[in-house]
């Protein structure tokens, strides 16, 4: 990933800080990509509404949530090397991993949200936190949403923004960071349709995944058994992607009833329900919630999509990206430097019609050109050669079947358009 400029280790000339990344140029490319396909993803079912929501929230908020009483990991430390674990991912009885000490703390619990203190004064009035989930700006802002556009329930209310989370154990790169981004979608509904919008958001969620390019073999939902809800949910159950290390959570969906608008509703003392026109009654809308990192997400793309295999005798490593998630989308490489200006003329041309990302390369054996696109995902490559000088036509080669077929120069921008569905 640093070597092709995907992710970088966060602060890393001053030693890096643990669990956090800097993102490069195809890293960013390819998150724009993400948040893009999730984005129309969710639109094409449902009235979706969006917003951003501010990173820091007053305590208030977070006591109303539950996170300040709720928010916690169990925590141990060997008394010996110091070293800190989560006590739920530790069998007590071994020693210690790091130092093979078997002397330990009390396990303690640990609140894992960032906080701090707004302005000068220091009491507790200023105290503010991190948000640890963009959600609750959603429900904070249920009200005004509602009531600033021309919407009925069912409707959903959508964010991606960044969380934070003081991890007590951040680990596997991108899996699980101390800050990190967050797609969620809050659905409110009346409180009898809950049920099966649940279901419904479980399916369209699940088939999501498919549909980007991920393998459908490694992705399964499981839900939850009742021991398992998080202290806001009737129900709950994981999108899961097979890593590498193990079936793992990707996203997580979850029945939330009304919790958080009551919650809400009774710490801030303004009331969140809703009048229904029909019964002319009021109630507290249910709310179905979809939830997945955009980092974590990021990663599983990566596992899932990377290949290594033999062409033409050479080995090679080949991103085999979706087209719609590719950070670019073709490269053109002139066969000569004496052929630059058409070449070139031909990318300028597909990235301003198309407005798509694409990379022109004159540097190096062809071979090698190809094998830096594989590296990165880009679905397809032109080249023009000393022939196409007289026959106008370029030769397109396939990332993933590395065929090469010849179609004329006018018929690229066409091609590029049917193969990343653009209209
Ligand atoms: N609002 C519900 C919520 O935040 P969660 O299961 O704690 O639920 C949702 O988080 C998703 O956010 C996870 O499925 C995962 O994709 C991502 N996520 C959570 N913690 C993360 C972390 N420490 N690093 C990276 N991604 C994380």
């Amino acid at each position: 990933c640093k070597r092709r400029g995907f992710i970088y280790q966060s602060a890393e000339i001053y030693g890096g800080l643990n669990g956090v990344y800097d993102t490069g140029h195809l890293g960013t490319l390819l998150k724009r990509n993400i948040r893009t396909a999730w984005e129309k993803s969710i639109s094409k079912h449902g009235e979706i509404l969006f917003m951003e929501g501010s990173l820091l929230a007053p305590s208030a908020v977070w006591e109303a949530s539950g996170h300040v009483a709720n928010f916690h990991d169990p925590m141990v430390d060997c008394l010996k090397c110091k070293h800190r674990y989560r006590a739920d991912e530790l069998d007590l009885a071994k020693p210690c991993p790091h130092c093979g000490n078997t002397a330990w703390t009390e396990v303690r619990q640990f609140n894992m949200m960032f906080k701090t203190q707004l302005g000068a004064a220091a009491d507790n009035s200023s105290v503010a936190y991190l948000r640890p989930e963009t959600a609750q700006a959603i429900f904070i802002n249920f009200k005004n949403v509602y009531s600033t556009n021309r919407v009925k329930i069912p409707f959903g209310i959508a964010q991606m923004g960044k969380a934070f989370r003081n991890e007590i154990t951040p680990k596997q790169f991108l899996f699980r960071m101390r800050e990190f981004e967050q797609m969620e979608l809050e659905w409110f509904c009346k409180p009898e349709q809950a049920d099966s919008f649940f279901e419904y958001w479980s399916e369209k969620r699940h088939a999501f995944y498919a549909n980007i390019g991920i393998t459908p073999d490694k992705i399964r939902l499981r839900p939850h058994a009742s021991d398992e809800l998080a202290h806001y949910s009737k129900q709950c159950v994981d999108v899961e992607y097979e890593f590498p290390f193990g079936w793992k959570e990707l996203e997580g969906i979850a029945h939330r009833a009304s919790f958080d608008l009551q919650q809400h509703s009774t710490f801030s003392g303004k009331d969140l329900s809703v009048f229904d026109e029909e019964t002319k009654t009021s109630y507290m809308p249910n709310v179905i919630e979809s939830s997945v990192g955009v980092d974590r997400l990021f990663l599983t793309i990566l596992f899932d999509s990377y290949r290594e295999d033999v062409v033409e005798g050479e080995e090679r490593v080949v991103l085999a990206l979706h087209p719609s998630i590719a950070p670019i989308k073709a490269a053109f490489l002139p066969l000569s430097k004496k052929l630059n200006e058409p070449m070139h003329a031909l990318y300028q041309a597909s990235k301003n019609t198309l407005g798509i990302e694409c990379i022109f390369d004159d540097n190096g054996s062809i071979g090698k050109r190809y094998r830096r696109q594989d590296e990165i995902g880009t679905p397809v490559c032109f080249t023009y050669d000393f022939e196409s000088e007289t026959d106008h036509c370029v030769t397109v080669r396939n990332r993933d079947t590395t065929k090469q077929e010849r179609i004329a120069l006018d018929q690229a921008v066409p091609y590029l358009q049917q193969l990343l569905h653009l209209s």
